[in-house]
């Protein structure tokens, strides 16, 4: 039998930069993010019951069609957090998984998070032979725990369990650290325009790029100015008032890559047709032409967020000047899903 799960991908609105502990996965800062609805990971899996991992067998791993193994670079990450999952709830049948995204691979979207959502929620539902989420939930698997266990995979995957606009919390110590939905999607219906420029593979990894954060003489000033505009995001998005949201995000992507670029060794992450797009941007909203605001994540591609009729008005301006580049356009969705098949 075939566990299926869908996990979209979600944007930060106020950006997880920086570990307290990488060990751990415990981060700096609180985040919050927009949950996406069409760009999300699909992962099929299904437990091989004449394999038996205590008696050595191994997981089948199939990426976008294409057999990947423990020691590709692809591979590595995926088994390594198969294992902590196997230990720590003496799981013992090997799997089978096939898992594909459902935007272009390589087109620059960070799919980590829906990647490792899809891949926990498909795996445990395999092993625990749950069919639905809520019986994931029956069988001790909350969508609070799944989170938990996500983020072992990557950090920001923890904030794809929940639809809408969710919040992760760092708390107090690792172990105290949660996530949770601030709104429902149905509160506010943004979309998300992402604009590609480069597919090129990241010159520096994101994780090795947030252990560097500490050496930026602005990280620490950014931790305490982070409060403050957590509340007043979280409250721009309760109001859904886009003139006080838009200015915020905007001045957390700036932040986060002068963080990066200011780290020790710095990592520059935009491309001369990121600066470009965003001079154009800027111009092109002062006339008037459109009400939309950007945010950007660890790469050159920039997300534009706004209400759907300005989407329409911000395509209809980048269409005739950027028409060379491609885009992908997504809104805010509702969340994971979890089914099955013989
Ligand atoms: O989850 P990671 O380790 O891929 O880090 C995500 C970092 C950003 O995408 C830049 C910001 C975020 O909060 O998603």
């Amino acid at each position: 039998m075939w566990f299926e799960a869908k996990v979209p991908s979600n944007i930060a609105f106020l950006k997880y930069w920086g570990k307290r502990d990488a060990a751990l996965q415990w981060p700096a800062n609180d985040s919050l993010s927009m949950t996406l609805d069409g760009l999300a990971t699909v992962t099929k899996v299904k437990v091989l019951s004449d394999h038996n991992l205590k008696s050595k067998g191994e997981h089948k791993f199939f990426f976008a069609g294409e057999e990947k193994y423990r020691d590709d670079p692809e591979g590595a990450k995926v088994f390594k957090f198969l294992d902590g999952l196997a230990q720590r709830f003496d799981f013992r049948g090997c799997l089978e998984i096939h898992t594909k995204n459902q935007f272009p691979t390589g087109c620059g979207i960070a799919s980590s998070a829906s990647g490792f959502g899809a891949l926990t929620i498909a795996a445990i539902a395999a092993w625990t032979k749950s069919e639905s989420l809520a019986e994931l939930e029956q069988n001790g698997f909350s969508l609070s725990s799944l989170a938990q266990l996500a983020r072992m995979g990557s950090g920001s995957a923890c904030r794809s369990f929940w639809g809408g606009y969710v919040r992760w919390e760092a708390g107090e110590n690792a172990d105290l650290q949660r996530c949770q939905q601030a709104l429902p999607s149905e509160h506010w219906a943004l979309t998300d325009t992402v604009v590609l420029f480069s597919e090129a593979k990241k010159a520096r990894s994101s994780s090795q790029a947030h252990l560097d954060a500490w050496s930026s003489p602005l990280f620490k000033v950014r931790l305490v100015e982070l409060r403050s505009r957590l509340e007043a995001m979280h409250q721009a998005l309760e109001s859904r008032d886009m003139d006080r949201l838009g200015p915020l995000l905007e001045t957390e992507a700036l932040e986060m890559h002068a963080v990066m670029m200011s780290a020790r060794p710095a990592t520059y992450f935009f491309d001369h047709e990121t600066a470009d797009f965003l001079v154009w941007f800027r111009e092109q909203r002062a006339k008037g032409l459109f009400k939309a605001y950007f945010t950007i994540d660890a790469g050159p591609n920039v997300h534009v967020i706004a209400e759907p009729g300005e989407q329409q008005a911000f395509l209809r301006c980048f269409s005739k000047d950027f028409s060379k580049y491609r885009y992908l356009s997504d809104c805010v969705g509702s969340g994971p899903q979890l089914g099955f098949s013989n």
